[in-house]
């Protein structure tokens, strides 16, 4: 039986996002964020009143490798060697059996709007399938759910959309499912090969191939990028250029954000969302739209309950203002 190896990280809560990053990035086929032994918190029983407990202070993420992580090991030992109150990450081996249960207890179905991804034990008529652990690009990772939400919102039928960095090409596939014309591509060729085989087993016309960006034509009305920071910093000169409509992007860490739009002027945001670490944001080239997005033209709505929707309702206007002038 073929065996994985779990790569162990404990680091303290406020720095989950970024460990599960730097797994990510190190080539983990899978991250999860768990409770230390002993310290997950009783379930919550309808009898309870009051608060629910804080959180314990740290977390433990396990990263999962076929075969070997030596490499990853040492190469993240480093990165968090800078790191305070971290635990050197620690290697377990895993016999494939016990790893495919564990994986797939935390593999759920993700709906968002008009599309579901699951993976095919979960899959409803419609879904589009996925199986978990061949590339990355679930549905599962908040970031692939971000630019999942994006597309759901900007898909336009007959438009083209490119998917920067498809791994299992799921965004791609998203966009081609809400009737755009799609083109996935990814400089690690298994990546490609995984999200032809996914277009053909979910019966949609999307195509995809490992071209670079300067070998394609510009215009396309939607691009998507979920590919780190960095990366989209070196690819911001290309991204521009073929960006027509909106340019969607995920991955970022908020203290990278900067970086990533100064590489991008003049393109302007058009919409900005944080959840904890990580930054998405909406580009294009144009002045914001609709100053007022319709969710916000009946002021009235809203209640002392609706703070999420005030909130994001005044970083609308911070746009406005900083787009406009
Ligand atoms: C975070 S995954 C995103 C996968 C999928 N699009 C999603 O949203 O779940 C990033 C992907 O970008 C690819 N990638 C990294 N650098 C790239 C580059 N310079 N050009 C194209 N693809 C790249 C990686 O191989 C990886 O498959």
């Amino acid at each position: 039986m073929a065996s994985w190896t779990e790569l162990r990280l404990v680091v303290p809560r406020g720095l989950a996002d970024a460990g599960s990053e730097l797994l990510w990035e190190l080539g983990a086929l899978g991250v999860q964020e768990d409770y230390l032994p002993g310290e997950a918190p009783a379930p919550r029983q309808p009898w309870d009143r009051g608060s629910p407990p804080p959180e314990p202070p740290r977390v433990l993420l396990r990263g999962w490798w076929e075969a070997d992580a030596e490499l990853a090991q040492r190469e993240l030992r480093a990165k968090v060697a800078t790191w305070d109150q971290v635990d050197p990450p620690s290697l377990h081996p895993v016999e494939e059996a016990d790893w495919a249960e564990t994986w797939k207890q935390g593999i759920t179905r993700v709906v968002v709007g008009r599309l579901a991804v699951a993976p095919p034990w979960l899959a409803e008529p419609g879904d589009l399938i996925v199986e978990p652990g061949m590339a990355f690009g679930t549905g599962e990772h908040p970031t692939t759910r971000r630019c999942l939400e994006a597309i759901e919102r900007l898909a336009r039928p007959g438009g083209r959309c490119l998917d920067v960095g498809c791994g299992t090409g799921v965004l791609a596939l998203a966009a081609a499912r809400l009737g755009m014309q799609a083109h996935g591509l990814d400089i690690d060729p298994e990546a490609v090969r995984i999200a032809i085989e996914n277009a053909e087993l979910n019966e949609v016309e999307a195509s995809f191939d490992g071209a670079s960006l300067d070998s394609l034509p510009a215009g396309w009305d939607l691009v998507v990028a979920n590919v780190y920071g960095e990366v989209l910093v070196k690819l911001a000169p290309e991204l521009r250029r073929l960006t027509g409509g909106r340019l969607v992007l995920a991955g970022i860490l908020a203290d990278r954000e900067d970086r990533v739009l100064a590489a991008l002027a003049p393109m302007t945001v058009q919409l900005r969302q944080q959840d904890g670490d990580w930054v998405w944001v909406d580009v294009s080239d144009e002045c914001l739209e609709d100053p007022v997005p319709e969710a916000f033209h009946d002021l009235g709505k809203f209640g002392l309950d609706d703070v999420g929707d005030l909130i994001f309702f005044c970083e609308h206007i911070i746009q406005l203002r900083t787009c406009c002038g």
